[in-house]
């Protein structure tokens, strides 16, 4: 049983969805770092972030940094820099799960290769096996929040009507994720290991679809059928 709460590092968390999600983590009093290329660039994030919370617990720094300090990292960089950005945090994490065997940090991957102006599913495998596969067996790689609308996590004033769907091979780093995941506000479930993520990566593409047919930017899913703790709304 974990008595404090994981450190979050949000690895390209300067964009859209990275800042939404930190949001969420810092309201409910996780220690969140911005990750960046530039640490200017990330500190001026976490100062808005602290600005709107009217705290000062989060902080900014450059990508490898914040991956070494984090127990959880969840990479928000945008889909064309994919590779490129895990491989620049590649040996911070390695060297962190040495130090670390019986807990080692976890990358989350929100990552979803679907090109706005032309929505089609990706061709495996999927973005977050890759990254398994470039970080090795002893960083444990989770596929999720690929599915949260940046505009639904940034706007404080609404719940979340977007359910995460969790794919990973570790069954343990998947039960911290689906915490995380609730105690921002989301309804989360384990959705079988990193391969199916394929699947939700594909979902994005009828989600952006649906966001720009119908003229919005919230477009999500939600489960049912299945029993969880839902999160207070
Ligand atoms: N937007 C959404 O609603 C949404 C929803 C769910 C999932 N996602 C997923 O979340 C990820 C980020 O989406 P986004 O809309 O937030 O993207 P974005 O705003 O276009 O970019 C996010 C960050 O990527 C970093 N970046 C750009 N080029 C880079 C490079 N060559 N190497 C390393 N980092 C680089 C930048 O950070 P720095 O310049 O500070 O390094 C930038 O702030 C994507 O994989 C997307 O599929 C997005």
């Amino acid at each position: 049983m974990e008595t404090t709460k994981p450190i979050i590092a949000i690895l390209g968390g300067t964009g859209k969805e990275g800042p939404g999600l930190a949001l969420r983590w810092a309201k409910a009093g996780y220690q969140v770092i911005i990750g960046s290329r530039q640490p200017e660039k990330a500190e001026n994030t976490a100062q808005a972030i602290n600005q709107q919370l009217g705290l000062n617990t989060v902080i900014g720094m450059e990508n490898p940094a914040a991956a070494h300090q984090a127990d959880i990292c969840v990479l928000t960089v945008v889909q064309s820099a994919h590779q490129e950005a895990i491989l620049s945090v590649r040996a911070a994490l390695q060297a962190s799960a040495k130090d670390r065997l019986h807990n080692p940090p976890i990358l989350v991957d929100a990552t979803a290769r679907v090109d706005f102006r032309n929505p089609l599913p990706p061709a495996p495998p999927a973005a977050a096996r890759l990254a398994q596969d470039w970080l090795g067996d002893n960083v444990p790689v989770v596929a999720a929040f690929q599915t949260a609308p940046a505009n639904a996590l940034r706007d404080l004033d609404q719940p979340i009507h977007s359910d995460i769907l969790v794919c990973t091979d570790n069954l343990e780093a998947a039960e911290k994720v689906i915490r995380l995941a609730q105690d921002g506000g989301m309804n989360a479930y384990y959705a079988g290991g990193l391969d199916n993520a394929i699947v939700v990566e594909g979902l994005t593409a009828l989600l952006i679809s649906l966001n720009k047919y119908y003229h919005v930017k919230t477009a999500s899913v939600r489960i049912s059928g299945v029993p969880t703790n839902p999160v207070e709304k």
